[in-house]
């Protein structure tokens, strides 16, 4: 049976795509320490999802390594060879505020941690079609200098500007800007997989994400911005928006929408490609506007307050071109819109708040 090897496989899209997999017919090893937990505290351990997915999927084998453990991750590889036909690297530290408290842990984990999963599967599965979880925030903190119109709940680019109709495509330079520590993790990382891919002819893809999101995600304050907000909606915590007075805009896709899109890369792989992919034109708001929608979803009104003070790096307007991969993927399509997005995610955090309350009750 051909084996995907996912790294961060309990966390948001690590776990969607472990069930994809599963469901297409591969057998699957997932590598998750739980990081996230140390991270981000009680509100993002993702050990409640490794235990689902060990109960739900049949040919789902679960490993507790570190990625950065060259050792440990060299015996899997030697174990599994060629056996491994796909390594999905989703695992990561993935916000900006944490990277600045150990600088060091958020570089390993996502520089070396990344180097370790390339040169592995270069050596022991080089057959293999690999892909590496980006960001957007590889390019830095230059969206914000485009050409920006306030209006009423909502940044907007010009609508004279090449960007406005589709969004921010491939060609924005990730060079000379303020990233964050965490963004300068993920573009070493990035620029990593395109060189085994150009250099190693190792067949990687890497994709850029906008905001992704999905019911499975550990909703946490310093990440997953839907899932939190969702999470204070119902639990009646206090939330915090910061800077740009709640009109900064992200777009947002469902965990499914990008695994799929991983799927239809792996059916067909361009060697050291790169893709901008997030929710485009077709599902995205403002903090303000999610507020609004997540209010009417839930029936209750949010406790939240504005700070003035924004988070260093941050993008005040971003919306992903994701025509570059539809154009090299003409039969991939998105599955979900915000609306069903936060339908979703509404009812997954309600039933998991429920069965808590049950539990320590
Ligand atoms: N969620 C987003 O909005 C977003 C946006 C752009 C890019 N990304 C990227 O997508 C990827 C997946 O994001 P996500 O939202 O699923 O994150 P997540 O935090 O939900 O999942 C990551 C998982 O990796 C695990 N992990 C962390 N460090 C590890 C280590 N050293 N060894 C083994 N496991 C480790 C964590 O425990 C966690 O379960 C990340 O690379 C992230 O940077 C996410």
């Amino acid at each position: 049976m051909s084996i995907a090897v996912i790294t961060g496989s309990s966390g948001l899209i690590g776990s969607e795509t472990a069930r994809f997999l599963h469901e297409k017919g591969l057998r699957i090893v997932g590598i998750d320490n739980d990081m996230r937990g140390y991270f981000f505290g009680a509100d993002g351990s993702t050990s409640w999802n490794t235990k689902q997915l060990q109960h739900d999927l049949k040919n789902y084998e679960h490993r507790a390594l570190d990625v950065r453990d060259e050792t440990a991750i060299g015996n899997l590889f030697r174990e599994l060879g060629r056996e491994i036909v796909l390594v999905v690297h989703a695992a990561a530290q993935p916000s900006h505020d944490w990277a600045a408290r150990e600088p060091f842990t958020d570089f390993t984990v996502n520089a070396n941690g990344t180097l370790v999963m390339l040169e592995m599967t270069r050596q022991h599965s080089p057959e293999a079609t690999f892909i590496f979880t980006s960001t957007n925030k590889v390019y830095g903190d230059l969206p914000n200098s485009l050409p920006l119109v306030e209006g009423g709940t909502r940044w907007e680019v010009a609508e004279t500007h090449p960007y406005y109709e589709h969004g921010i495509d491939e060609s924005m330079s990730i060079d000379q800007s303020k990233h964050s520590l965490f963004g300068a993790s993920k573009v070493a990382a990035d620029v990593l997989t395109q060189e085994y891919g150009r250099y190693f002819g190792l067949k990687t893809g890497t994709f850029r994400g906008g905001c992704l999101t999905g019911p499975a995600h550990s909703g946490a304050e310093l990440h997953g911005f839907l899932a939190y907000l969702v999470k204070c909606a119902l639990s009646g915590k206090p939330y915090t928006i910061y800077g740009y007075k709640g009109k900064q805009v992200r777009d947002n896709i469902h965990s499914y929408d990008l695994v799929n899109a991983f799927w239809h890369f792996f059916q067909n792989p361009v060697p050291g490609a790169v893709y901008n992919m997030g929710g485009s034109r077709h599902s995205n708001c403002s903090m303000l506007e999610a507020i609004a929608d997540t209010e009417k979803l839930c029936g209750r009104k949010l406790n939240y307050v504005l700070s003035d003070q924004a988070r260093s790096g941050d993008h005040i307007w971003w919306i992903s071109d994701v025509r570059k991969f539809q154009s090299d993927y003409p039969s991939w399509s998105y599955r979900y819109d915000l609306q069903s997005i936060l339908e979703e995610i509404v009812a997954a955090t309600g039933e998991r708040l429920g069965a808590a309350s049950r539990v320590s009750g």
